[in-house]
């Protein structure tokens, strides 16, 4: 192994972009040393931020592993090219740092398993709220019995997306482009953190640990996938997991994982690293946690072997509650009066739902999706 890896990354410009920024430093300190960016769109405009013009590119990821043998390959590109990518990479002999959601479909997640595991490499999934001190405070005081006994874990998220968001790429917005499965629904992509994150704070993160999943979808905006979804996850001895989210909220909201127990709660603000906990007769409790950053942890890993944040095989119990989304149904169109539009500069729109907070919240309060709920959308 070279005393300083080399790292390869596919995909620069989207979220690329953030892996440029967080190579640059690590780069300067010489902890890594590039081997090449692959990228169909390295040759139309000016290069990327960050991205220094000695840096070996290519127009895709098997031209640069015929001529270059990364130890690292990040991946930062659209969800359905993520199996594939990460095969290469991996038969090249690289480790992976795969962007979320890391597959969208059971079989790639087996494949990949297999073949990582065939090769001897690592595959670490980009949900870098894993990477949270945070995380380890809550179930280690959840363990505790600080707040009694566990009685249901969930999750919510509501965020605001333009009609650019989802025009911005042609995967964007789609359950399937040709043969290909996308998974680009609110729970399996913009707010997959919030579902991976509060698998990892029950402690049920393999393949084996769903049990069942009910999906509730609908879609506000014009797109063929879900941006307003609830989800009941009935997990292996443990209580159920309740997940609720949109992307036609009113205003951006903080996403959050709460564990509900028998005497307080516990809420984790997984983008923030703060953990808020209550207990009857006492006033809330807020910590502020570091997290380490996940292209470190695998350094880290490669250095002694301890286990990795994020490793692919934590991915699976992400992985069937995306595919029972994916196969479940198609979601339900909310009538034109549900929704109001509104204006944005440049003739951008966004598409709000009234309510929806409040039925975010109601569907964690009664565990139940919205149609449990009785939501009057459609
Ligand atoms: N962890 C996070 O918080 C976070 C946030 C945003 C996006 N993401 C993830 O990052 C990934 C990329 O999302 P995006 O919105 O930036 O997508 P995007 O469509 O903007 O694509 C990113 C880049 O990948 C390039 N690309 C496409 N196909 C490629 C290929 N076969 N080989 C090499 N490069 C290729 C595109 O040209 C583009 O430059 C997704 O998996 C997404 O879920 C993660």
């Amino acid at each position: 192994m070279n005393p300083v890896p080399t790292i390869a990354l596919a995909g620069v410009h989207g979220y690329g972009h953030s892996y440029l920024a967080r190579l640059r430093p690590r780069i300067a300190a010489g902890t890594f040393r590039w081997a090449g960016v692959a990228d169909p769109r390295l040759g139309v405009g000016a290069l990327p931020e960050g991205l220094p013009a000695d840096v070996p590119r290519y127009g895709d990821l098997a031209d640069l592993l015929a001529e270059q043998r990364p130890d690292v390959v990040a991946i930062a590109t659209p969800l359905h090219t993520h199996a594939d990518l990460a095969e290469r990479a991996l038969r090249s002999g690289a480790d992976v740092v795969l962007e979320k959601p890391a597959v969208t479909g059971l079989g790639e997640f087996a494949h990949l398993l297999d073949l990582a595991q065939a090769e001897g490499r690592s595959v670490q999934v980009g949900f870098q709220s894993l990477g949270s001190a945070a995380l380890d405070h809550v179930r280690t005081r959840v363990a505790e019995g600080r707040i009694g006994e566990v009685t249901g874990f969930s999750a919510a998220g509501c965020w605001v997306r333009a009609r650019s968001y989802f025009t911005r790429a042609p995967w964007a917005g789609r359950r399937r482009l040709g043969e290909r499965v996308v998974a680009d629904g609110v729970l399996t992509n913009p707010l997959a953190h919030a579902v991976a994150t509060a698998l990892a704070v029950a402690g049920r993160q393999s393949l084996e640990d769903v049990l069942a999943v009910e999906v509730d979808p609908f879609r506000v905006n014009d797109i063929e996938t879900d941006d307003t979804t609830s989800v009941v996850v009935s997990l292996r001895d443990s209580p159920d997991l309740v997940l609720a989210a949109t992307l036609a909220a009113a205003e951006p909201g903080e996403p959050f994982v709460v564990v509900e127990g028998t005497r307080g709660r516990m809420t984790l603000y997984y983008t923030l690293d703060v953990v808020v906990e209550e207990l009857p007769g006492r006033p809330p409790a807020t910590t502020q946690h570091p997290r380490v950053d996940l292209l470190d942890d695998l350094l880290r890993h490669r250095l002694d072997g301890r286990p990795l944040r994020s490793p692919l095989a934590s991915a699976g119990a992400f992985t069937r509650v995306l595919d029972a989304i994916v196969n479940g149904p198609r979601p339900r169109v909310v009538r034109p009066d549900a929704f109001r539009v509104v204006e944005l500069p440049d003739g951008d729109e966004r598409r709000e739902l009234p309510g929806v907070e409040e039925a975010v919240h109601e569907a964690l309060r009664r565990r139940s999706t919205f149609s449990g709920c009785g939501v009057d959308w459609t």
